[in-house]
């Protein structure tokens, strides 16, 4: 009989976190969240309350990388997704991205650097300590989230792989299985998959970057991406890979999905600008979910997504109008 294990890198609470601090981060789960909380109460976790059930994670808070504005409920953040694998609708990714395995899972390191070969999960996220930050996400489609992630700075878990001088981009790679994703096996999907993305080696190295292996505390959702996941807070979410198999250290740029798809509407850069409107539609402002007709929570879109003071030096020089 196939009995399936709990990967080695997500461990129960009861396992690892002191009584103090568990009942802490319930309590900041009940204030930030009520859905969230009823969710995450033992026994209640359920295959039926939340589409894929996570399994709790240990990490370090890290004020200087959160925001204190009002976080998304869990609900929004794991049943309004893109995530084309599984289909164009907002609830399609919720409904099928359980049809995806997601243990055991490797990834392979590729390209211009000393460690290159394919990496189980674990090994690959063993010598890290997760941390936890609450970045804001904004979509190109004009809808924004706040969430806390957990995972490890990008920086740090790309350093292990020791790129080499000629490492001035690096690739990442979604998994590619249309027998697990029924986007991919689609007839209607326009998408040359797998999905892919690039950031250019000092983006990725700049310390907001960050891989995410979980969010509100437990392992990642099928939908949001498990089990790994860029977030690049500056930029529009579709830069923010999800499921990733493959990493690649180049120096050429990399050709991006989106890019590849529609270059006129998506750069690949894709810095959130309020100053430079998508050919369909303007980038001034956003939907912070929730959100409903009644009350559609619109808000200005900040240059950067508000964190200019760490990244705008990235981009001296460049006009932002044409390397949009
Ligand atoms: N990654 C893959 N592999 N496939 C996708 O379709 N969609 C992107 C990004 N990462 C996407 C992806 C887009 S357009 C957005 S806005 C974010 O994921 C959404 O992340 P979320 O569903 O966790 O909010």
């Amino acid at each position: 009989m196939f009995i399936k294990k709990r990967p080695s890198w997500a461990l129960p609470w009861s396992e690892v976190t002191p009584e103090p601090i568990f009942r802490d981060r319930r309590r900041f789960m009940v204030g930030s969240a009520g859905v969230a909380a009823s969710l995450f109460a033992p026994g209640l976790l359920s295959a039926a309350s939340l589409p894929v059930s996570g399994q709790a994670l240990m990490s370090d808070r890290m004020p200087r990388f959160s925001t204190d504005e009002k976080q998304t409920p869990l609900d929004d953040v794991v049943r309004y997704n893109n995530f084309y694998e599984f289909g164009t609708g907002k609830g399609d990714p919720a409904r099928y991205a359980g049809e995806m395995s997601v243990d055991p899972w490797s990834v392979t390191v590729e390209g211009a650097c000393g460690k290159p070969g394919q990496y189980a999960l674990e090994d690959l996220l063993k010598p890290h300590n997760y941390e936890e930050r609450i970045y804001r996400l904004r979509c190109v489609e004009a809808w924004s989230m706040v969430i806390p992630w957990v995972g490890v700075p990008l920086a740090d878990l790309l350093e292990q792989f020791e790129p080499t001088g000629k490492a001035k981009y690096v690739y990442f790679e979604t998994l590619h299985d249309p027998e697990q994703m029924r986007g991919q096996r689609s007839r209607f999907s326009t998408i040359d998959w797998p999905y892919q993305e690039g950031l250019r080696m000092d983006e990725a190295m700049n310390e907001l970057s960050f891989m995410a292996v979980g969010l509100y505390g437990k392992t990642l959702p099928n939908q949001n991406g498990a089990p790994l996941r860029l977030v690049v807070p500056w930029k529009y979410g579709f830069k923010s890979i999800k499921s990733i198999v493959k990493i690649r250290f180049q120096e050429e740029r990399p050709k991006t999905t989106w890019e590849m798809l529609a270059p006129d509407e998506y750069g690949f850069y894709a810095n959130v600008n309020p100053e430079v409107d998508h050919p369909r539609w303007s980038q001034k402002r956003e939907r912070r979910l929730p959100s409903g007709l009644l009350s559609p929570n619109w808000r200005e879109t900040q240059k950067f997504n508000g964190y200019g003071e760490q990244v705008a030096h990235l981009y001296k020089g460049m006009d932002l109008r044409k390397q949009y």
